[in-house]
Formats: structure tokens, C-alpha cells, sequence
């Protein structure tokens, strides 16, 4: 009884001092998704997709009032095609989204929406994770890869078209 007391209270102090901690350092968080490139002219990812390196992303967020761009951090897709791009501040007011820039070689550089959903940067909404995971966005190729055709029928997008 004594022993589980000491590890409530110790549970306590724990969850006590990170809360301090949080609350003296200044608002931190990191930006985290993923680029891909979608040789099926699909507009969304399937499983021949793959990801994109080298892909510059940048992190923008604008006041709505005026529309000026408040904050812009630039990042590039590792060769996982994934990037995180750390971000100070609390941007509660501004819309934020990452922006992909089509990239100038290689077979996928036809741009669908390269701009992701809203991103809420505050700890005010409730979210006490300090990543924020931005939707997938993709480029696709200009030519379609022959086995687009197999997945068009795995998802029954054939049917869909048929009749
Ligand atoms: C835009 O609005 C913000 C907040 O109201 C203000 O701080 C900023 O100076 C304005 N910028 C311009 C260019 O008007
Ligand atoms: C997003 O794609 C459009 C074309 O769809 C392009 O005009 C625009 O420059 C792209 N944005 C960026 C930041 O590259
Ligand atoms: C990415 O940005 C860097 C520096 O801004 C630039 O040198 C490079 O050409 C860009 N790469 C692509 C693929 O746009």
C-alpha cells in the first residue's frame, strides 16, 4: 500500500514538473509528413506509389486578416520521401500549410494539390503532441505505369466506371 502510494506520488511529481517545464519553454513543434509520387495519374496514393526525395517543402502561414505570410521554414524530403520541419512559436491565429514545390528533374513532376490541409500549431485545441502529421502530398508522372491497370480493378474503380 505504502510502496504503490510512493509511485502515485512519484507519478505526480513527474507529470507536475513536465507540465512546468512545458509551460517555461517557448512553443516548439514539428511539421511531419510525406511526399510520393503516383505513376497511375490516380491524384492520390496507392500501393505503386513511392516516395520522393530531394523535394523542397516549405512551411508557410499567413494572416488571414491581410494575407501576409507570417512565418515560412523550408525544408527537402529525405530518401524516404518524409521530412519534419521544426517550428517555434504559437501560430494559433494564422493558417498554416506546407506548400511542395514540383520537382525540375525526374519522371514525377506533375503537380496535383501540392498544398496540404490546415495545420492547427497551438497548444490551445487541445493537442498535446508536440508533431503535427500533415497529409501525404504527390506529384504523378506524365506516362502511366503498365500495372496501374491490376489496381484499378483491386479498388473496383473499374465497376465504377463501367456502368
Ligand atoms: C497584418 O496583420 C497583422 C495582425 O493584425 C499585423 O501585425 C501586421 O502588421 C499586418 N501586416 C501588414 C503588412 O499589414
Ligand atoms: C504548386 O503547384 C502549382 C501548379 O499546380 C504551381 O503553380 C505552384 O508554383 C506550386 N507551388 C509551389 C510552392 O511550388
Ligand atoms: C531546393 O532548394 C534549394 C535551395 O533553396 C535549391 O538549390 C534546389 O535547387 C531546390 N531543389 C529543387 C528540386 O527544387
Amino acid at each position: 500500500m505504502a510502496r504503490s502510494f510512493a509511485v502515485v506520488a512519484l507519478f505526480v511529481s513527474v507529470v507536475c514538473f513536465s507540465s512546468a517545464l512545458a509551460r517555461k519553454t517557448p512553443e516548439r513543434f514539428f511539421v511531419e509528413g510525406k511526399i510520393y509520387c503516383d505513376p497511375c495519374q490516380f491524384a492520390f496514393e496507392s500501393r505503386l506509389s513511392f516516395p520522393l526525395p530531394g523535394v523542397n517543402v516549405t512551411l508557410e502561414c499567413i494572416m488571414e486578416e491581410n494575407d501576409t505570410v507570417s512565418y515560412s521554414r523550408k525544408s527537402s524530403t529525405d530518401a524516404n520521401g518524409l521530412y519534419s520541419i521544426p517550428v517555434r512559436g504559437d501560430h494559433e491565429e494564422e493558417i498554416c500549410v506546407v506548400v511542395a514545390n514540383p520537382p525540375n528533374e525526374g519522371q514525377c513532376r506533375q503537380a496535383m494539390p501540392n498544398k496540404s490541409d490546415r495545420i492547427i500549431l497551438t497548444k490551445n485545441m487541445g493537442a498535446a503532441s508536440q508533431t503535427r502529421y500533415v497529409n501525404p502530398l504527390g506529384f504523378m508522372t506524365q506516362t502511366t505505369d503498365p500495372q496501374c491497370t491490376d489496381v484499378v480493378q483491386e479498388l473496383g474503380l473499374d465497376k465504377l466506371f463501367d456502368d
